[in-house]
């Protein structure tokens, strides 16, 4: 088995401490390694082979640096110029496995999660692999338990039908970062998991499937790499053949569609830590209910998110508000609106 680690996002909903330079795979933020640092480390156990990394240029020596920083390394890396989502991504992954011969399992895993329960993942991917080797793709999916309106929801078929091996439910329904009210529906209804963005499946499966549902992203991403240029094991992914490649998720462009689509339910204290209210959620709070980091003085407070990072920060009166201060920018917002954060980050680029 392959793992396949994403790591090209520039994880924006976590402005202003996630940079382009410096996105918040490669932040400590749940403790004293780095998420990314974190993906790996759990990846060693019997039967995973080194990770294939598919990331931005400008982080191969972040990449290094946190990798040697803990013993830590990968079979090879994916260089890509600029980001084209996840399903350019993880084909250019899979295109390579399959020219070298290597049409394995491929264990896709996004760099910035936090799972808790190591065993009951591996347990979730013992059954995965079931699926997985008779030509499933599989999702491992999540129980939804809040509305997030961040992550994709998926209903399946627990009845036990579709023909597949224990613990793997045939997807009925796959709705991609749904809006609020839907996800409400969703949650209050029981039937629904979260797309936890980790899948495993056959690399040429894999590649079958893109190429039903979009040849575009195919094609060019075979043309892509058959233009790429590798050094030792690294592939720097060619500029302008990649420009003309379609951005989009691997959601989009092929589970939400594809029919082999199966969900391995994973309940291992899973947080895609993608915004700053998972944030908040994965970290001990004091008695009010607050995340308190750095010099911060918070009165008569309750459920913020307060992050000083060199100034004193002060906050008196507030409910449900993240506050976050870095040398150059600050930002508070409210917890139920910070999956917007990107859309200032978009106001910025926008200026820029
Ligand atoms: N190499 C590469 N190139 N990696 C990328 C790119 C890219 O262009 N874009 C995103 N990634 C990486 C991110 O670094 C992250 O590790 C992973 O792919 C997923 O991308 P996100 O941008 O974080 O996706 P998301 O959180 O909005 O949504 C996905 O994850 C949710 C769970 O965390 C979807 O799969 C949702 O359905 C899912 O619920
Ligand atoms: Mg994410």
């Amino acid at each position: 088995m392959i793992p396949v680690i994403l790591s090209g996002g520039s994880g924006s909903r976590l402005w202003p401490l996630s940079r382009k330079l410096f996105p918040k795979q490669f932040l400590a933020l749940t403790g004293e390694q780095t998420l990314f640092q974190q993906t790996v480390e759990r990846l060693a156990f019997e039967g995973m082979q080194q990770p294939l990394l598919v990331c931005n240029k400008e982080h191969r020596f972040i990449v290094k640096e946190q990798l040697t920083a803990r013993k830590l390394a990968v079979q090879g890396m994916l260089l890509e110029p600029f980001g084209r989502n996840t399903a350019p991504a993880v084909a250019l992954a899979a295109m390579k496995l399959v020219e070298e011969g290597r049409d394995e399992l491929m264990l896709i895993l996004p760099a910035d999660h936090v799972i808790e329960d190591q065993k009951a993942f591996q347990r979730s991917l013992a059954l995965a692999t079931n699926a997985a080797e008779r030509g499933e793709m599989v999702l491992f999916g999540i129980p939804a338990t809040r509305p997030e309106t961040g992550y994709g929801y998926i209903r399946c078929d627990m009845s036990g039908g579709g023909n597949l091996p224990e613990g793997a439910n045939r997807v009925v329904q796959f709705v991609e970062k749904p809006d609020e009210v839907r996800a409400q529906q969703f949650v209050e209804s029981g039937d629904y998991f979260w797309n936890s963005g980790m899948f495993l499946f056959r690399a040429s499966v894999f590649l079958e499937e893109l190429k039903k549902h979009d040849l575009d992203i195919f094609d060019t991403c075979q043309a892509t790499l058959e233009r790429s240029h590798r050094n030792g094991d690294e592939v720097l992914i060619d500029p302008a053949t990649f420009a003309c490649c379609p951005d989009d998720s691997i959601d989009y462009a092929v589970m939400e569609k594809t029919r082999l689509a199966c969900v391995v339910p994973l309940s291992a204290g899973w947080n895609d830590v993608g915004s700053w209210s998972s944030i908040w959620e994965v970290h001990d709070k004091d008695e009010n209910g607050n995340v308190i980091k750095g010099d911060v003085i918070a009165e008569d407070s309750r459920n913020c998110l307060v992050h000083g990072n060199g100034k004193l920060v002060t906050v008196l009166g507030l409910d449900d508000i993240v506050v976050v201060e870095t040398k150059d920018a600050m930002m508070v917002a409210h917890k139920d609106k910070v999956q917007d954060v990107k859309k200032l980050v978009a106001r910025m680029d926008a200026q820029n």
